[in-house]
Parts: structure tokens; sequence; C-alpha cells
């Protein structure tokens, strides 16, 4: 087996295999994303790829793409292009997008966000008809949560209450701040929290439903039944994980 130099960019390389032109495409946020990024610029700028759009999870990802010559549109956009016809009803707005995550566990299950764009990437991911994920074998976890913290989205206002309540949740709490020492703001003006949890997440789909119902709390980094294929890369080789 060829040895893998970099992982990250390897498996990036592979989910172009799933790009068929004329697809739109939800682009993610992050180191292997933004390979992901780079590469399917180059195969439209070479004519191998045409009638591609892509949205993007951020304003990070947004530049990069315009700086790799893809073109980007908006779920709005599309919604008007299927109020015109011109998409099919019944089909998602988006054909596949492509994201990398900072954990995967058996079932695919996912933790996202330490790229601080959580929100906005499943905002719109949640519109793609196939998730693929894009890691190197360092994110394959057992159990959610073993490895790293689960960021969490709140609201700057009384977000010591909502940083207060995460640390009565079962984890260890903290607000994300930057390196000056004030809070890290995601590209929606909302602050981050991060939650360690010291056996990792031991039900993830209820500790969902909890954070989901605790006003003060945007979205978290628990990405639950949504990925439909995972491309793992390790330095002997990839391997494609499907649900
Ligand atoms: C961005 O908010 C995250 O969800 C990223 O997808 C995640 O942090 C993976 O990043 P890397 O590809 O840089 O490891």
């Amino acid at each position: 087996m060829t040895q893998v130099r970099d992982p990250k960019r390897e498996a990036a390389q592979q989910a172009l295999a799933w790009v068929r032109s004329g697809m739109t495409l939800g682009l993610g946020t992050g180191a292997t994303a933004a390979h992901f990024v780079s590469l399917l610029g180059r195969r439209i700028g070479q004519g191998e790829l045409t009638g591609i759009r892509g949205v993007p999870t951020s304003s990070q990802t947004a530049e990069q793409a315009r700086r790799a010559g893809v073109p980007l549109t908006s779920l709005e956009e599309l919604i008007r292009d299927r109020q015109e016809g011109s998409i099919d009803p019944d089909q998602p707005l988006l054909d596949l997008a492509v994201d990398g995550a900072d954990e995967v566990d058996p079932q695919l299950d996912l933790i996202k966000g330490l790229g601080k764009a959580l929100l906005r990437e499943k905002i719109v991911e949640i519109h793609a008809g196939r998730l693929v994920i894009v890691v190197d074998d360092s994110k394959l976890v057992p159990r959610l949560g073993t490895k790293c913290p689960l960021p969490v989205e709140l609201l700057p206002f009384e977000a010591a209450a909502h940083v207060a309540w995460l640390a009565r949740a079962g984890c260890r709490a903290e607000l994300w701040l930057g390196p000056d020492g004030s809070p890290v703001v995601t590209d929606d003006g909302n602050y981050l929290a991060r939650c360690w949890f010291a056996e990792g997440i031991a039900e993830p789909q209820s500790l969902a439903r909890k954070l989901a119902d605790r006003p003060g709390i945007v979205e978290h980094g628990l990405f639950l039944g949504m990925a439909h294929a995972v491309i793992v890369a390790g330095p002997a080789g990839v391997r494609i994980l499907e649900r």
C-alpha cells in the first residue's frame, strides 16, 4: 500500500470522487475541508468540473473559496431557484456537503465545531442530500467526548449563566477565551463554551435534547445521524465508513 504523506489532504482528495458537474455543495470549515475547497477549485479551474455552486459554512471558507475560484451561492438563492422551478422541489437544496470533524464514533456520530463554525455548519449541512466527512484517523474514537471537548455556541447575553448550567450537566465547562483573554466570538457574534466529559459522553442523544431545550444555548457540536459516509485517511491508506 502506498504511504499517505498528508492524511487530511488525502481524505479531501478522495471526497472529490463524489462531486459531479452541476452539483450544489456545502463547503465545510477547518484544515481538511480547506484542502477539499482548494482541490475543488483546481478541478473547476482545469474545466473538469462545471456548474458547481458552493454554500460556505464560515466567512473563512467563503474567503478561501473565492480565492480558489469556487462559485458561491446561499441557501436563500437556492430556495429562489427552487421556487422558479430550476431545482426539483423534492430534492435537497444541496446535493452534497463535505466537511471535517473533531471526533467520529463507530455509529458515525460526530463532534464538530472546534473550528468555531458549528452553527453555520449545521445550518448548511442539514440541507445536504449527502454529508461526507473527511478526517485523518486520529479523529476516530470509541465514544464521543473522549479526546476533545464538546463545543457549545452561546448567546453572549448572560453567558456566565449558560456556562454555569453546562457545568452542572456532567462536564467541566469553560467559556472559550482567545489569546487576549476575551471570549472567542463566532461569525454570528456568539460566544462558545467547551465542555470536557471525564468518561466521554455516555448518551449523546439525550445530551443533545437537553442542550437544545436550554434557552441561551444557540447550538451544540453534536452532529448525530447526519454523516452518510466518513473518509478516513491514515499513514497506511484510506478507508470509507458508510452508514
Ligand atoms: C469546524 O468548526 C469544525 O467542525 C471542523 O470541521 C473540525 O474542527 C475539523 O477541523 P480540521 O479539519 O482542521 O481537523
